[in-house]
């Protein structure tokens, strides 16, 4: 027997209970003192919390002066706004309806501080990993947090807070810093689910997305088979629900204007309502752009006027606010993301950088294929997993974005591969190319076709043969968004060559796709036609980055909205045509 030291059944379920049931709470503090015996005890469980070299490196303020509380409760208010200011438009109009603290809601509030110096210099562990000081105190306040649900008393964590102001105000000596500020009190009820998750901020993760067997990447719980995420998602893409667009479309007819008079957008709200299973659909918002960045070896063959460092550069840019991409998201209200898929250089983490690199560039696919198989799928679970953590995140809506000198030649290769159109169409001019580097564009298309002989039945081979790294995630991302049923709004010819190995990989995905603009690519028409998408807006847009999907997204908003909020005939009294 190796159980001998477990609890009893009863007791262990205790355990599991609490920690299930602890719960951030925001919401319903009574005003009721906490009794000196009931803090005494749940802060003696935060003090036998483990610590590294037993350091003990915590400290607790114990704060139930109303003068003070107030004070701290404006520099929490003043961060908060700060905060809120930089959130694009959907998003910040959900912060303001969540309570992110109850400084003054509460009778006691509790700081836990960090001495990261505690124990002196031979502190064991903490010699190469510094921070272990600060885990300490975390599992001092995951102790705290457990007792006090036992107690049932509601604890919430604030972490609006310029470090150094509250030490200040709390008089800590230079050397210690502030790990948690907790407001503790006892509540009418706990929730049954995190705030954020009922209010739609953001989705619990499933256990199995963060469990790995022996290397990062096999994800499996313990007993099962290590799953295949890329075919897990695969897998979980279904045609859109019949039954929600047939009440879309009979809704859109008793809706109080003439029928059909909403064009293409009456199209937009049954594909909606048959994407999310639901009529009316939710409103697609929050929303946000991933744009995805790689280089690419075709470079070499002088397919653009661009030196490739651009790209690097470029990202750069979406990074700092200043691309088009950023000031039609900022109109729109979506938030930007980039990813660095594969771009030729190393770039410096920044907030709003995913680093999922699978290598600097493709290789050139006239002289060999651009990528291997494996980094192929690699680069399509990528996109599948931005897809999933965006919408985990709380995004309902997803766009797509890109950026990669030289990637329209890529996509011309693509194109014709899936569509097996002529190289002549399928290539448009890019940036913007004399006649010379056209044909010489054309050239490369064909060399590529003739070298590959690409299978479009075979969609990752199809990638692997020419890349680029952001096609490949792109097609991933549309394929996560089209698992979660979740739209994609795609951009111009890079997305919808993208969307092609998706749809040839899972038909059903073309359900989530929903085609932003008309590029003024040539081979995006072609790929519009093999999809059977309309392109929302045609503005002779040939830019990418994901511009012209943004601009489209008020449309997709707009088509849900409309089923959602307009009256239909018989609520509104409005005579039907006779
Ligand atoms: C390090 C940390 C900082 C947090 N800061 C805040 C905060 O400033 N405001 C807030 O409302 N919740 C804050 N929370 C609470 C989280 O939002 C909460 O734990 C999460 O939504 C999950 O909900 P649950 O704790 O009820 O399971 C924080 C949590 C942690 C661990």
């Amino acid at each position: 027997m190796n159980d001998q030291n477990r609890y009893p059944a009863e007791q262990r379920e205790t355990v599991y209970r609490v920690i299930a049931e602890r719960r951030d709470v925001r919401r319903g503090f009574r005003p009721d003192p906490v009794p000196a015996d009931v803090l005494g005890r749940v802060l003696a469980a935060a003090h036998q919390a483990p610590s590294v070299g037993f350091s003990q490196p915590w400290d607790f303020i114990v704060i139930t002066d109303r003068d003070r509380r107030e004070r701290i409760a404006a520099l929490a208010r003043r961060h908060a706004g700060e905060f809120a200011d930089e959130l694009p438009g959907a998003r910040a109009r959900a912060f303001d309806r969540l309570k992110i603290e109850s400084i003054l809601d509460t009778p006691v509030n509790i700081v836990v501080s960090c001495d990261r110096t505690r124990g002196g210099r031979h502190t064991l562990g903490r010699r190469t990993q510094p921070k272990t000081a600060d885990f300490s105190s975390v599992l001092a306040v995951a102790n705290l947090w457990l007792a006090a649900r036992a107690e049932g008393l509601g604890v919430g964590w604030v972490s609006f807070f310029d470090e150094r102001e509250l030490a200040a105000e709390l008089g800590l000596p230079p050397h210690l810093e502030v790990i948690a500020y907790l407001c503790v009190g006892y509540v009418t009820e706990f929730a049954p689910e995190p705030e954020l998750a009922t209010a739609g901020w953001a989705r619990r993760r499933p256990l199995s997305w963060a469990v790995h067997a022996e290397q990062y990447g096999r994800r499996g719980l313990p007993g099962e088979e290590p799953v295949d995420p890329l075919a897990d998602v695969i897998a979980a893409i279904a045609p859109p629900d019949a039954a929600a667009m047939a009440a879309a479309s009979e809704r859109q007819d008793r809706m109080t204007k003439p029928r059909g008079s909403l064009g293409l957008l009456e199209d937009v709200s049954v594909r909606l309502a048959g994407l999310a299973g639901s009529c009316p659909p939710p409103l697609p918002e929050p929303a946000c752009v991933a744009v995805f960045a790689a280089d690419h070896g075709v470079h070499a063959q002088g397919v653009s006027p661009w030196p490739q460092e651009v790209t690097a550069q470029m990202v750069a840019n979406f990074l700092a606010g200043g691309a088009v991409v950023n000031a039609f998201a900022a109109q729109a209200g979506a938030e930007v993301t980039v990813v660095d898929v594969g771009v030729a250089a190393e770039l410096e983490p920044l907030p709003g950088l995913l680093p999922r690199k699978i290598a600097p560039g493709t290789a050139d696919f006239t002289e060999g294929a651009a990528m291997t198989r494996e980094q192929a799928v690699a680069a399509l679970t990528v996109g599948a997993e931005v897809a999933r953590d965006l919408v985990a995140a709380g995004n309902r809506c997803l766009i797509t974005g890109d950026m990669g000198i030289a990637n329209t030649t890529a996509s011309a290769a693509l194109i014709c591969a899936f569509t097996g159109a002529d190289p002549a169409e399928a290539t448009g001019r890019g940036t913007g190319i004399d006649a010379a580097t056209y044909a010489r564009k054309v050239d490369v298309v064909c060399r590529g076709l003739a070298r590959h002989r690409p299978d479009p039945a075979d969609p990752v081979g199809v990638l692997a043969a020419f890349g680029g790294f952001e096609h490949a995630a792109l097609a991933g991302f549309i394929l996560g968004g089209a698992a979660l049923r979740v739209p994609v709004i795609l951009d111009g010819v890079i997305a919808g060559a993208a969307a092609l190995a998706a749809v040839a990989l899972a038909p059903a995905a073309a359900g989530a796709c929903f085609a932003g603009h008309r590029s003024a690519e040539s081979g995006h028409t072609v790929t519009l036609n093999h999809l059977g998408l309309r392109p929302l807006i045609d503005l002779g847009l040939r830019l990418g980055e994901g511009s012209g999907a943004v601009l489209a997204l008020p449309l997709v908003q707009s088509a849900a909205r409309a089923l959602r909020d307009v009256a239909t005939f018989d609520s509104a009294g409005v005579a039907d045509k006779l």
